[in-house]
């Protein structure tokens, strides 16, 4: 089993358009399917699972689109997250914190809060989360530790730059896993992904099953990791 699958869960428009559904019907079953890979990734035994829920270029999208989103977001926080609790799982958000209200920011927060000493499960959200502002992010707050003194420019490290992201609890993705047959990365985990195998599904984000999900931890089981190495 990969200790750590990352899944940008896409395809919930065009499983709308195909439909003749508008597309917040499509986020709507997304979250359906998001709970799916949940309940596929506690009984498989994987450590961390990481959702792409809303990524900041998602903001260019139609105001009404955007407010559904982050409506289900916060649906899904607030409805799930006892159950969640209950069933030992971690709750971690990453992403920008600014654009978000405060009565979100708090939401959010509490789920963390919550769930913080859980041992089983780690679901991360990627929320307001893009990896190229988590990069900048980074480099402000280690070139705030150069200015004052504490670490000198010669020392910097790939392991600050890790520290310093968003993620620096949370190990690298083993794999990441797009839906709808679309093969990009999209300013998703950009640092964390030097290594990750990835695998594209021709399945639309809403219609993902536990066979699905499987299917993938087959694929990356036949897959040879060298890490640069021979
Ligand atoms: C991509 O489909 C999906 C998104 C932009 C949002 C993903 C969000 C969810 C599945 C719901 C919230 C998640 C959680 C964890 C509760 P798209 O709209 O880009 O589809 P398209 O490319 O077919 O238009």
């Amino acid at each position: 089993m990969p200790a750590h699958v990352a899944i940008i869960m896409d395809g919930n428009g065009r499983w709308a358009k195909s439909k003749g559904l508008p597309r917040q019907l499509g986020h709507a079953k997304g979250v359906e399917a998001a709970r799916r890979a949940v309940r596929f990734a506690r009984e498989a035994g994987i450590g961390y699972l990481t959702l792409y829920a809303f990524s900041c270029e998602n903001w260019r999208r139609p105001e009404d689109e955007i407010s559904e989103l982050l409506g289900l977001l916060r649906h899904f926080i607030a409805s799930d997250v006892k159950e969640l609790h209950s069933q030992n799982v971690r709750v971690r958000i990453i992403g920008e914190t600014t654009n978000l209200t405060p009565d979100l920011l708090t939401l959010l927060e509490n789920a963390q809060i919550l769930t913080a000493t859980n041992t089983g499960l780690t679901l991360v959200i990627a929320f307001n989360y893009g990896a190229r502002q988590e990069l900048v992010h980074a480099t402000k707050v280690l070139a705030q530790r150069v200015a004052s003194g504490e670490i000198s420019i010669e020392d910097l490290s790939e392991a600050h730059i890790s520290q310093s992201l968003y993620t620096s609890d949370i190990p690298d993705p083993d794999m990441i896993i797009r839906t709808s047959g679309e093969q990009r990365i999209s300013n998703f985990l950009l640092w964390q992904s030097a290594y990750s195998e990835l695998v594209y599904l021709d399945v639309l984000w809403p219609d993902f099953q536990a066979n699905d999900f499987q299917s993938a931890i087959d694929l990356f089981n036949l897959r040879e990791r060298r890490f640069g190495g021979i």
